[in-house]
């Protein structure tokens, strides 16, 4: 079984700072460093980490090859990224402040170049039972969608950042949701979901898509899944925080790789979130990504 991560790759330019920038403000930076990161990238760096059979496919412009070769030392097949000659890779300003929060501001670049035409000959590469995994980085994400499902792939969305492209989407095609609250609010769209929160929110957003599961992730609180049968709480793991850059990106990679590796869904589900509190306590997104064996090894 193969997985196709059809996502974002991005060059982060990350700025650490006492506390974020206001409006009318200038401040100086304390450091600043560049980072691979992205989204898709970030996610494909956590499976291929994790060892499972991943392919990922996007578009980079000229100054993106070191991108490239990361996904290949972390074990991802890169044959189905496209390098375009007319504009630049896209990127991320990325504050972090001293709590290790961050806030983003991100340029699309190539990761907006997707073509009907790279999407259809990329899923001739793939078979009924394969999975997709899909964010909110690329265009093109309905299209990915309808013909992944017309073909039987297994699809899981993480839709985020979330705007009103993904309510465009056909979610009713989605196996997996892994999602926040906010993100699960925004979906349901409904008066009432800003009162409902955890477990309670996923069970509405599965009523709403009952053919899903929800993978609702809770922060601090850690996440939840829920499907027809089955309610599984995770904890999060407890650490220092010096950068949650990448952290979903992490637990949602880590999870799907569980699943696949057939640790079931409590054991994806815990492994998601070791590897995420690994990411949490160094600094970037993609670098920070653990591999397996220091997830496995991890004490707590
Ligand atoms: O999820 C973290 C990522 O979001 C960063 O790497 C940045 O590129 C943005 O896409």
């Amino acid at each position: 079984m193969k997985v196709l991560n059809f996502g974002s790759l991005n060059i982060d330019y990350v700025y650490c700072l006492d506390h974020f920038v206001q409006k009318g403000e200038t401040i100086s930076s304390q450091s600043m460093h560049t980072f691979s990161g992205g989204k898709g990238l970030n996610q494909s760096i956590a499976m291929g980490r994790a060892g499972i059979t991943t392919y990922h496919a996007g578009a980079v412009g000229k100054d993106g090859d070191f991108l490239i070769e990361l996904l290949q030392k972390a074990g991802v097949h890169t044959e189905l990224i496209r390098e375009l000659s007319q504009v630049r890779t896209g990127n991320a300003i990325i504050q972090k402040d001293k709590n290790g929060e961050n806030c983003i501001i991100l340029y699309g670049g190539a990761n907006q170049e997707i073509t009907k035409e790279q999407v259809d000959e990329t899923l001739e590469c793939f078979e009924p039972g394969d999975y997709l995994v899909l964010q909110n980085e690329i265009n093109e994400g309905s299209y990915i969608m309808e013909q992944a499902h017309k073909k039987g792939m297994v699809i899981v969305l993480n839709p985020s950042p979330m705007d009103d492209r993904v309510l465009e989407m056909p979610l009713e095609y989605v196996n997996y949701f892994i999602l926040n609250e906010v993100e699960a609010g925004q979906i349901l769209n409904d008066s009432a979901s800003g009162e409902v929160q955890g477990e309670a929110l996923a069970k509405r957003l599965r009523e709403k898509f009952p053919g899903a599961k929800i993978v609702l992730t809770l922060g601090e609180k850690g996440s939840v899944f829920v499907d027809d049968k089955t309610v599984i709480q995770q904890q999060a793991y407890r650490v220092e925080t010096v950068d949650t850059t990448a952290a979903g990106d992490t637990f949602t990679g880590y999870f799907i790789a569980g699943l696949i590796q057939g640790l079931g869904v409590g054991g994806a589900m815990d492994q998601g979130a070791k590897a995420s509190a690994i990411a949490v306590s160094s600094l970037g997104a993609a670098p920070s990504i653990p591999m397996l064996e220091q997830v496995k090894q991890a004490v707590f």
